[in-house]
């Protein structure tokens, strides 16, 4: 078991060594079930994180201020639109000042080209720990979360079928970063992954051969499907999940003629059937219901939504804890 993560970055879960993750796993378990028995965790007493966000969130924002709270530390939200970065502040300039000031710095910049590229420079100038709350390309605190929930419902993961399957949305042109950090890390954990899209939401080809040469590493599957109802039979776990077509339409234009000409992407009553009997439908949220899913089906006895979003604090606090803490 890994035990020295102090001062380590978390921007993606492809820069953690597996055995760091199964650490991050366990101590994730440790948080909620203290968490359940109303043990107090004062990991963090009177450590500082700031929580830089360029875009809106409702569950990362609260498990980390939440989470940093019941750690004994304070978390200071940074709407970045009222810092002097609207101003033109450049990534080192508050990289280093915020260094100075707390222990730990976070963001969330899911800018297309733009959010990762932020957030290594603020790695690169830092000299606390780095976390990523979602870039264009990463969520590794929701890729982190579904698999301590998916390894909760089901055990040992090896072998397990999950399909992750693009979905129709018109809320906004959301980021490719969720699945692309599922087909990263599922692999890694020995699961058998399809990725479901039409034709057009590609995620990168990098992404894809990582995701391979993980699957070949570590004992998993990665398959590739442009047929919806493919994905969904005999799956074990399924993630319909909107993403953008990023990777070949930079434009951040929702309702365009490719979503439109795919509005039969959604997770239905009929589509779960297709699956395994025991199924469980997963997602990160905020979900786009009635255009993504149905409300029978995330409100149905499949579904283990909450108990996903809620793994985002255990997850969150096991994130914050080994890297501000720690010896
Ligand atoms: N899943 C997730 O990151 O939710 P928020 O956008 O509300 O933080």
């Amino acid at each position: 078991m890994q035990s020295n993560f102090k001062g380590k970055h978390f921007i993606s879960l492809q820069d953690w060594a597996k055995d760091e993750i199964d650490t991050l796993l366990e101590v994730s378990m440790e948080m909620k079930r203290n968490f359940a028995m109303g043990v107090p965790t004062p990991h963090l007493l009177y450590k500082t994180i700031f929580l830089m966000f360029f875009e809106q969130s409702t569950r990362t924002r609260n498990s980390m201020e939440a989470g940093i709270a019941q750690l004994g530390g304070h978390g200071t939200f940074l709407d970045t639109s009222t810092t002097q970065i609207a101003h033109g502040e450049v990534a080192k300039d508050t990289a280093v000042i915020l260094s100075r000031y707390g222990h730990g710095i976070a963001c969330r910049n899911c800018g297309w080209g733009v959010g990762n590229s932020y957030i290594r420079e603020i790695e690169k100038w830092s000299t606390v720990p780095v976390m990523n709350l979602q870039c264009d390309l990463y969520h590794p605190m929701q890729g982190i979360a579904d698999l301590m929930t998916m390894r909760e419902k089901t055990g040992d993961l090896r072998g397990t079928r999950v399909s992750i399957i693009w979905a129709y949305a018109t809320s906004h042109k959301k980021p490719i970063s969720v699945p692309l950090t599922q087909v990263l890390l599922f692999p890694r954990y020995g699961l058998d992954v399809t990725l479901a899209y039409p034709e057009g939401y590609d995620l990168p080809v990098w992404a894809v051969e990582q995701a391979g040469a993980n699957a070949g590493l570590h004992g998993g599957k990665v398959k590739i499907t442009h047929n919806m109802e493919e994905a969904y039979r005999d799956a074990q776990f399924v993630i319909p999940k909107n993403w953008g077509s990023w990777v070949t339409d930079q434009s951040d234009e929702v309702n365009d003629e490719l979503l439109e000409s795919n509005k039969g992407w959604k997770c239905t009553e009929e589509m779960i059937k297709l699956a395994d009997k025991d199924v469980m439908y997963m997602h990160a949220l905020p979900a786009d219901r009635n255009n993504e899913v149905d409300d029978s089906v995330i409100d149905g006895p499949r579904s283990i939504v909450y108990d996903e979003a809620e793994n985002r604090l255990h997850t969150a606090k096991a994130v914050m804890t080994l890297t501000m803490g720690g010896k």
